[in-house]
């Protein structure tokens, strides 16, 4: 037997000896993913038997995220594999790529939602069941998760990552990788995760999709690199470049970023895969002017696979006989992509067996995990104590256009799940409350809505965005909920009623005017398929809610980039122009509607007391900081304990405040908790000016508390003697 064949083999030792057997022609196939399913099976099925094709992308379009995606045929999937085992030359298996972002059968919020959890562990058990499923249909990879760090509310795919902070987002994406991969991936029910969009693609100048980027390099390192390098240490697969400019160097063609930075630095020994076309459209980026010469910029800079496009499987053969792409270069490449293959088990376990799809979707546990998560991100916006509802004697009107929604209610780039089993909030309401009399509107007609709700007790309006006014390409101008959502709360006030708006919605929006008029407001994101059910859980109380802002909620669009962790101006806080220009316009303020870190509770908590073990550490030495939590409410609750810190002064400037760390506690109303974090060389350190990543000895603030906002702190220092 071939040791590339024989599974008693090391990974490294087969993939050696298979390299050795690869012709030139064969090399080059693995360095190709191509779009695939039922449409065009025989037309890939010849190129798969040449040993043309690494990869298949189970997907027709690129924007996969808003429009309806092929079903996967577990047979077509098969018969491909069979021809590239049975019938290429060396039985290479392909590896079948796919769009699984928060959901596969069994839909989970999305993952902006998921951030507002903050938990990790919870959002680790989603992705495994998530991983579960797509790997029932013959998805060996996922082009998750996203890490694209995001400051503006207008870019679409804000939904699709984990909000604006680097520590926050380093926590969902390490629990992400694990709960996608695995300890071992070619464990059943286990697949290859792919980081995406490296790097920098939130922060498309104006909002707009695909713009270009300016961010220095300092930035790019303290702000979106940490996710990133959060995803390589978990053992991510595999990384996706991104479509976008930064500084004038499109990130698909940067051998600073894909190879200094992400295979050197950050040690990176998986695959980097391009975007959809992201290679040939160098071209439209005038960086190459034909695709010959974007296949050699591209992977030169260290793209090893081509997404969609062409340009690799036409032109690499010619470039390594020009001399313009060292042989090298491309066994690297081939190496890291068979690697991965070894370690999914596709030589042992190439085939899927279609009897199991059935048996793994919408499992009772998945559905219960869905609902915990779901209601674990939803965030108590305002609360003037007409929550929790009690669940007899009162008429409740469930209007509202997001009220009998269900496709909405998964969000973008769900492209697989079963909208049938999609739980609406009014469906959820009657499950969960079942003795309550809910009046609902029988049309969509806001007029019916209002003469439904004149007859209840209490008006819950749903309101909020359809999936497809978020995700890819989907961006908008202003943050205000769709047009005449906050026009019906409007005139609901007239009625002179108590008013609940939960909102569906995928991005952060400016909901100033709706939360003034309501008397209670609860973002519920979009929450997938047992959102309904989470929502219904929280208004009456079985769920005492406890998420927390994973971004900042602004209260203008003019305010955009607005952030907490933003660095301080040069003029005194308490200076006259610093109290109107720094922090506020002469036509709005400056501060956020709702701050990072934010959520109210059905229970009120209290800190103090916060104390340090020691007052002066040494480079090297962690510090501990502690508070007290109390529950001062007379209901048991969830609170998310959060920790920030202020490096005062720095060899460059540093931001006002940074989530170094954060901490569920569960509390009994009187009881208290003391909580502790450790922070040491990772928490304290950040990259300088020359690009090193370094603590520096001088004077730190420390805070403990609910927010962002929390004004408990103590101060400590790092001593220069060591
Ligand atoms: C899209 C997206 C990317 C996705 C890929 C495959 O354009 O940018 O996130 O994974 O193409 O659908």
């Amino acid at each position: 037997m071939e040791t590339y064949k024989n599974p008693q083999s090391s990974v490294s030792e087969r993939v050696e000896d298979l390299l050795l057997r690869m012709t030139i022609e064969e090399k080059i196939g693995q360095l190709s993913q191509v779009p695939a399913g039922t449409e065009n099976t025989e037309e890939v099925g010849c190129l798969i038997k040449a040993g043309r094709v690494g990869s298949r992308i189970l997907a027709f379009t690129a924007h996969a995220g808003s429009e309806k995606q092929l079903i996967v045929d577990i047979t077509e999937s098969n018969e491909a594999q069979r021809i590239a085992v049975e019938e290429s030359r060396l039985g290479i298996p392909v590896i079948n790529g796919k769009d699984v972002i928060h959901g596969y059968r069994t839909s989970f919020p999305i993952p902006l939602a998921q951030a507002a959890s903050f938990d990790p562990q919870l959002v680790e058990e989603a992705a495994s069941f998530m991983a579960l499923e797509a790997s029932a249909e013959a998805v060996h990879w996922t082009f998750a998760p996203m890490l694209d760090i995001s400051r503006d509310p207008r870019w679409g795919r804000i939904i699709e990552g984990f909000g604006e902070d680097p520590y926050l987002c380093s926590a969902m994406a390490s629990a992400s990788v694990r709960g996608i991969q695995g300890e071992d991936m070619s464990k059943d029910g286990k697949i290859a995760a792919c980081a995406k969009h490296y790097i920098g693609y939130g922060a498309a100048e104006g909002g707009r999709d695909y713009n270009s980027v300016e961010i220095s390099d300092n930035t790019l390192r303290n702000i979106y690199l940490p996710p990133f390098k959060a995803a390589v240490e978990a053992g991510v697969s595999t990384i996706m470049s991104a479509f976008h400019e930064n500084g004038g160097e499109p990130v698909t063609a940067s051998k600073y970023l894909l190879t200094d930075v992400l295979k050197g630095e950050l040690g990176f020994n998986g695959f980097v895969i391009s975007d959809w076309d992201s290679v040939k459209q160098l071209l439209h980026q005038s960086v190459a002017a034909n695709e010959a010469e974007a296949a050699e910029i591209a992977f030169n800079a260290g793209v090893d696979m081509e997404m969609a496009s062409s340009c690799y499987e036409k032109h690499i053969k010619e470039l390594i006989k020009a001399g313009k792409i060292d042989i090298e270069r491309v066994e690297d490449a081939v190496r890291r992509i068979l690697t991965i293959k070894f370690k999914l088990g596709l030589f042992e376990k190439p085939y899927t067996d279609i009897n199991l799809a059935k048996d793994v979707m919408l499992k009772p546990e998945h559905l219960e995990c869905a609902k915990r998560l779901a209601s674990r991100s939803m965030v108590l916006l305002k609360n003037n104590n007409v929550l929790p509802l009690s669940s007899c004697g009162i008429k409740i009107a469930v209007i509202g256009p997001m009220a009998k929604e269900r496709k909405a209610m998964n969000g973008s780039w769900c492209l697989d799940s079963n909208i049938d089993r999609v739980v609406t909030v009014e469906e959820g309401m009657r499950t969960i409350a079942s003795e309550v009399e809910i009046i609902t509107s029988s049309g969509a007609l806001t007029d019916n809505m209002i003469y439904e709700a004149r007859k209840a007790d209490i008006i819950v309006a749903v309101l909020g965005e359809s999936d497809i006014r978020n995700g890819e390409g989907n961006c908008i101008a202003d943050i205000l909920l769709p047009p005449g959502q906050t026009e019906m709360i409007e005139l609901l006030k007239h009625l002179g009623k108590p008013i609940v708006s939960v909102i569906c919605s995928g991005r952060p929006l400016n909901i100033e005017r709706v939360c003034q008029l309501s008397d209670a407001v609860l973002y519920a994101w979009h929450p997938g398929t047992q959102g309904g059910l989470a929502v219904a859980d929280i208004l009456f109380g079985h769920v005492n809610p406890s998420g927390k802002l994973p971004v900042t909620f602004l209260n203008s669009i003019g305010q955009v980039p607005l952030y907490y962790n933003h660095k301080s101006n040069g003029r005194p806080i308490d200076d006259y122009y610093n109290c109107l220009s720094g922090w506020n316009y002469q036509d709005s303020t400056g501060k956020p509607l709702f701050p990072f870190g934010y959520g109210l509770s059905y229970t009120t908590f209290k800190y103090d007391s916060i104390t340090l073990n020691k007052e002066v550490i040494k480079v090297g030495d962690c510090i501990e900081v502690s508070a007290n939590v109390t529950n001062t409410g007379s209901l048991a609750g969830e609170e998310v304990v959060q920790c920030y810190i202020r490096d005062k002064v720095a060899s460059c400037s540093r931001p006002v405040k940074e989530l170094k760390g954060f901490k569920r506690v569960f509390l009994k109303p009187g009881d208290s908790e003391r909580v502790s974090f450790a922070l040491g060389m990772e928490e304290l350190s950040f990259y300088g000016r020359d690009g090193s990543f370094q603590l520096e000895p001088g004077k730190f603030t420390v805070w403990i508390g609910g927010d962002c906002m929390s004004e408990l702190k103590v101060e400590f220092e790092v001593s220069k003697s060591n």
